[in-house]
């Protein structure tokens, strides 16, 4: 028998790597990786991720109830440090890594011009974790992807999609396969 190793959860499982996009009550735009999420239901489409409640993201959507979800994918790489360090409230780390804010349809956080795909939302209702973190859910308004990452389902070999493990290690390289039923 092969020996069993006990592990933390989350190191033997990957989880996409997206960037919620949030704005204050003054209109500044905030952003933020997140690895911790899912999708919860697609009649009404819903999203859930887990925040911490310090976090400005949070801050956010407690204050207007809005986030849009970025998917991003290897090029977004070398951004997540950048992008998941504190920065002081009301300072865009759009802006400040060099990304594109684009206006969304329906929520006022903008999304991020660089992404392949977006989702726009609203909160629906909040779970309280722990003292430290809660996981929010959010009715899907607007789901798009950019035309050139569409191929029937989303062209993982072009876009790669960023997918987290566990702190610095990520996976890129994807490939579809069809199954038969
Ligand atoms: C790859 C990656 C995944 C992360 N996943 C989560 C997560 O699921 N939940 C969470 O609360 N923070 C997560 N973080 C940490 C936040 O991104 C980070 O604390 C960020 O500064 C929060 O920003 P904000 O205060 O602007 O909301 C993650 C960071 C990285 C780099």
């Amino acid at each position: 028998m092969t020996k069993a190793i006990d592990v933390d959860f989350s190191k033997m499982l990957m989880r996409p790597c997206i960037v919620i996009s949030t704005v204050s009550e003054n209109g500044v735009s905030n952003a933020a990786p997140f690895s911790f999420n899912s999708p919860a239901t697609t009649k009404p489409p819903m999203y859930g991720f887990c925040c911490e409640v310090e976090h400005d993201t949070w801050r956010n959507i407690r204050a207007n109830g809005e986030f849009v979800v970025n998917l991003v994918g290897a090029s977004f790489g070398d951004l997540m440090e950048p992008l998941s360090r504190g920065l002081p409230y009301e300072q865009s780390e759009i802006l400040e890594c060099g990304l594109t804010e684009v206006a969304s349809k329906k929520v006022k956080p903008p999304r991020i011009g660089e992404a392949y795909g977006w989702m726009e939302c609203r909160m629906t209702s909040y779970e309280e974790l722990s003292p430290r973190a809660v996981w929010i859910f959010g009715e899907v308004l607007v789901s798009e992807i950019r035309e050139d990452a569409l191929d029937e389902v989303v062209n993982v070999e072009k876009v790669k999609p960023l997918n987290h493990i566990s702190g610095e290690t990520f996976v890129v390289e994807m490939k579809r396969v069809k199954y038969g039923r």
